[in-house]
């Protein structure tokens, strides 16, 4: 896969998502081989306005090349300004979010909102691919309603103006996140552009990123909510595409020190009070692959403190190591 000059030898990318995706996140999936792993989105209005969680989310400096910010808005003029932002910050790609179904967003008529009106996503796309210098890639859906598939309209727009690459979600902006995906809009739109094609929605396995990659030819996949708790996925998806082979399942000694990584990473990263709030979705989603995990969930659900957080995570990771030695 080439993204402008930058090229991959994985076909794996994880998903950009609000609240999830982090830093401390998207270095854990970049290590078990992502090739790009886009920040969570950010709104152009309130990037301008350098609120400081924004000025953390677009803060990629020090994340391993190449670093994507992804910006979402409706104003031309302020897209460029915070696509600029975002590559002063450290972003070597940019990434537009027309993706987001989210009424915050969509309410601003920002995210998939966008689709519908073709005029104005020429207008934003001309502005901020003529704002920087780095590739500027698009993440959309399929189009607007499932009787207003426009994605290929919008793809092909998005190809004359210069973006390097696209990833669709294979639902439309109506869809939400009802039904399942599909792809033959995903492949329509392969065959309608030159740039790579990147195909998402509902890949949980292997094989099943295996039969999208086939069956659209796009030329890699993006994986999103089914790598919360199992980043491990990522690895499994790009060991199985180069050779065919499923990897051993994951040892307790790597689900513990994934996610002590993790935790700590988070701690870090956010602070001690609200890292340990910000990590209760990761533990719940990595616990529910253990057993005995959603009994110890219960006891960290409402824990405000760090280190006990920590702690009472390690406890559990002994206990468990030490019965699989005693089996
Ligand atoms: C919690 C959550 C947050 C999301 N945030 C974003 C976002 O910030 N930007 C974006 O382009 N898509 C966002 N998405 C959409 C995902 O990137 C992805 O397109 C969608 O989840 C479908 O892929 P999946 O079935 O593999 O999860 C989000 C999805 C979820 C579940």
């Amino acid at each position: 896969v080439q993204v402008g000059p930058f090229h991959f030898d994985s076909q794996v990318l994880l998903a950009p998502m609000s609240g999830v995706t982090d830093r401390p996140f998207r270095e854990i999936c970049r290590e078990l081989g992502a090739a790009l792993a886009a920040s969570e989105m950010i709104a152009a209005a309130e990037h301008l306005r350098r609120g400081a969680l924004n000025l953390k989310r677009m803060d990629v400096r020090g994340e391993r090349a190449p670093r994507v910010v992804q910006i979402a808005g409706a104003d031309p003029r302020m897209m460029a300004l915070a696509a600029r932002l975002a590559v002063d910050a450290g972003a070597q790609i940019v990434d537009i979010n027309m993706g987001c179904p989210a009424k915050k967003v969509c309410n601003a008529m920002a995210g998939s909102a966008l689709l519908q009106d073709e005029a104005l996503v020429q207008q934003i796309l001309e502005a901020v691919v003529g704002a920087v210098m780095v590739p500027v890639t698009l993440k959309m859906r399929t189009g607007w309603r499932p009787e207003r598939r426009n994605g290929v309209n919008v793809a092909r727009l998005a190809e004359a103006i210069g973006v390097k690459a696209i990833a669709v979600h294979g639902r439309t902006r109506a869809c939400g996140y009802g039904g399942a995906a599909e792809y033959e809009t995903i492949q329509r739109i392969k065959r309608a552009v030159a740039v790579p094609v990147i195909a998402n929605g509902d890949i949980r396995t292997p094989e099943q990123a295996q039969r999208v990659l086939e069956c659209t030819g796009a030329d890699a996949v993006m994986l999103g909510r089914a790598v919360v708790g199992n980043p491990w996925l990522i690895r499994d998806v790009d060991h199985f595409l180069r050779t065919g082979a499923r990897p051993a399942a994951v040892g307790v000694h790597e689900l513990r020190s994934t996610v002590v990584r993790h935790l700590d990473a988070v701690h870090a990263f956010h602070g001690p009070r609200l890292g340990a709030r910000l990590a209760r979705k990761h533990l719940k989603a990595y616990l529910g692959r253990c057993h005995g995990g959603m009994e110890l969930w219960r006891q960290v659900a409402g824990m405000e403190d760090a280190r006990l957080q920590r702690r009472t995570v390690d406890c559990f990771f002994d206990r468990r190591i030490g019965e699989a030695q005693a089996a």
